[in-house]
Formats: structure tokens, sequence, C-alpha cells
């Protein structure tokens, strides 16, 4: 092991990221990931985009559904990654489990990453809740099988939501360790999370300082992707803002006030807007105007994106398809990277 390795990951540069097939998606997961995933890949980007099943398996049961529910929500997110634009020509759809490199990578990780690093996350104490003792030993690792999901491609950016953050910065910290104990500067990228933007972080219709979340038990807290025109825009007319009156004009005024701050992130997110062009043209105005022009600057990018999502589910053979490609096309990837790491590794071989 040395201290000093200047050598830095030269090889190409490629975009990773991946969602649970668990329960339906909402507006912060369009925004904070699904329409970023979309940007990318209309900016040219080498991306591959993986449904996370093995991830969805950390949790009960009663969460992710079963086997009877899990194979039907990994289409269900093929299909919206389909429905918000991912172009399955340009860019590589697949599910978690249909490619061994993330499992294997991911035991090898185990025995890089220190116990330390690991308890660390925060999304691991959320999610295990009180009784930690009970939590799955897959739900403690499931930071170190994100990074072998990125690493498995050796992705060098990777869009998600502000609370992936944590878990980059693990990935990080294992591609440097690997390298390092493996005495292979270099052979890792350390990826770069993507995270800036207005839709980074949208929080809870009913309150401003909770992430907006499946898992919140009211519906009018959250935008799902199936939400109808008329639902919407009700949800949008009953969203939480507070007494200190009209629509700030200015960035100063939106402090203090999380959701009004939340509501023209999310316009801004969506229009492409600047949130300091939208408090220009808001700024004085009363909520009796913004919530209306937010409801429609919704329906209007979402309702293409909801039917498209509708014909698309509707043909579970396509889907099986397009993933059926995709899971080849990754494991191409994958296999003889992992034919390195085997060889770094030092695995026998005959
Ligand atoms: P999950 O449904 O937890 O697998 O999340 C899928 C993606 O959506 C991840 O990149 C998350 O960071 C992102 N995400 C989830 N909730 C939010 C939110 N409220 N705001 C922004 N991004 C989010
Ligand atoms: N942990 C991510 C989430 O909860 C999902 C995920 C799994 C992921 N593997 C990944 C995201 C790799 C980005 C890259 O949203």
């Amino acid at each position: 092991m040395t201290d000093t390795q200047d050598a830095t990951y030269s090889g190409p540069e490629r975009v990773f990221s991946g969602i649970q097939p668990t329960g339906n998606l909402h507006l912060g997961n369009y925004l904070g990931a699904l329409k970023k995933f979309v940007d990318l890949q209309e900016e040219g980007w080498d991306c591959v985009y993986c449904v996370v099943d093995l991830h969805a398996i950390t949790q009960p049961q009663d969460v992710w559904g079963g086997p009877a529910l899990i194979a039907s929500h990994t289409r269900q997110i093929a299909s919206a990654y389909l429905a918000a634009g991912i172009d399955p020509k340009k860019s590589i759809v697949y599910a978690q489990s249909a490619v061994p490199a993330h499992v294997e990578l991911a035991w090898i990780f185990n025995c890089v990453a220190r116990m330390g690093w690991v308890e660390r996350m925060t999304q691991f104490k959320d999610k295990a809740g009180k009784d930690a003792e009970r939590a799955s030993v897959g739900l403690f690792t499931y930071p170190v099988l994100q990074a072998a999901d990125i690493l498995a491609y050796k992705a060098t950016h990777v869009p998600v939501g502000e609370d992936q953050k944590q878990h980059l910065e693990l990935s990080r910290d294992i591609a440097d360790r690997f390298n390092r104990d493996y005495d292979a500067p270099g052979f890792f990228p350390l990826p770069e999370p993507l995270i800036k933007g207005p839709g980074a972080r949208i929080m809870s219709l009913k309150d401003g300082t909770k992430k907006m979340s499946k898992s919140d038990p009211s519906d009018l807290s959250r935008i799902n992707l199936v939400d109808d025109a008329d639902l919407i825009s009700k949800k949008i007319k009953k969203a939480k803002t507070d007494v200190l009156g009209d629509m700030p004009s200015d960035t100063e005024g939106l402090e203090g006030r999380p959701e009004v701050e939340n509501l023209v992130g999310i316009y801004s997110a969506i229009t492409g807007d600047s949130v300091e062009a939208v408090l220009k043209q808001y700024g004085g105005q009363g909520f009796g105007v913004f919530k209306p022009a937010l409801a429609d600057a919704m329906v209007a990018h979402l309702a293409p994106i909801t039917a498209r999502y509708r014909e698309i589910l509707a043909d579970p053979a396509e889907i099986d398809r397009v993933l059926a490609d995709g899971a080849a096309r990754a494991d191409a990837i994958a296999a003889p990277i992992m034919h390195e790491v085997r060889e770094l590794v030092g695995f026998w071989r005959a």
C-alpha cells in the first residue's frame, strides 16, 4: 500500500444511476433523478440506468411487495425510464439482478470497506429505525452494493438526489481504498455525484422541512407520476404555504419560508426558468395566482409522460425485450472489468 496515489483514472467517462423497484415514483424521484438521466442522455453521455432490485430486498416483504410483485415493479420502473424519455437504443436500461457483476463486486467491496465507514451512513439509521438489531445485514451493507453498481461499469458520474450524497462519498472512499490496497492506481475512477439544481431536494407539500417521500402516509404530501390533472391541481391547491404574505420577489425573501421555497424550486425545475426569474415574475402576487400557474406547468410537463407510461406498461413483452437487451449490453461492459478485478485481487484462474 502506498500513500501517494497521484495516478488518476484516465478511462472513458460514463454515467450510472439506479432507482429501486418499490412503490410509485413521485415528483422528487422525477426531478431529482429521472429528468437528469434524460438530460444527460441528450447531452450525449454514455449512460447506464439500472432498476436496483437487489437493493429492494434489503427491506421486509411488505415494503417491496414480495416475490409476486418485484418483477412487476421492475417493469414499472423500466417503463417510467422509457416514458420520461430514456431511449433504450442510446442508454442501457436493465435489472440489477440480471448482471452478476453487481453481487460479486459487492462482496469484494464488503472486504474493502471498513465497519466504521458504513456505520456512519444515516440512511441505514433512518431505514432501520429503533430496532436496528432486526434489520437485515443487507440493509447495513446496502451502500457497499451501491458502490459496486457504479464501479462495475467504472462510471465516473452519478446523477442522484441530495439524499444520496453520503452514499456517493462512500463509493469514492471504497474506490480509492481498492486502488491503494491492490496497488492499482487509477484503476477505479472516484465517481462524482451530479446533485446540483433545484430538483435535487423536493420537499413534502405538507411540510417544507421533510423530503417528499413514498413512505409518507399522506398522499397529499406528494405528486405521483401517475396522478391526473385534477389530482395534481387539487394537491397544489392544498399545498401548505405560510402566513407571511404574497410571493417574495427575490431569493432573500425565501428565507424562513421552506414551503414557498419548495414550490418555487419545483416550478423552476419543471420549466427550466431560474429561481430568480420565477420570483421576478411572480413576486408580490398571491398564491391564488402562483399555484394555478404551477399546477398548469406541472400538468403540461407530466401529462405526456404519464400517458406514455401507461402505454408502455400495457406491453410487458416489449419491456422485457428492452430489459434483456440492456442486461446483455451491461454485462458486456462489466464482465471484462470484473475479469481485471479478479486478477488484481489474486483469485485462482486455470
Ligand atoms: P429511491 O426511490 O429512494 O430509490 O430514489 C430514487 C432517486 O430519486 C434517487 O436518486 C433519490 O436521490 C431521488 N429522490 C428521492 N426522493 C427525492 C426528493 N424528495 N427530492 C429529490 N430527489 C429525490
Ligand atoms: N440508493 C439509491 C436510492 O435509494 C438507489 C441506487 C442503488 C443507486 N444503486 C445506485 C443510485 C447506484 C445511484 C447509483 O435512491
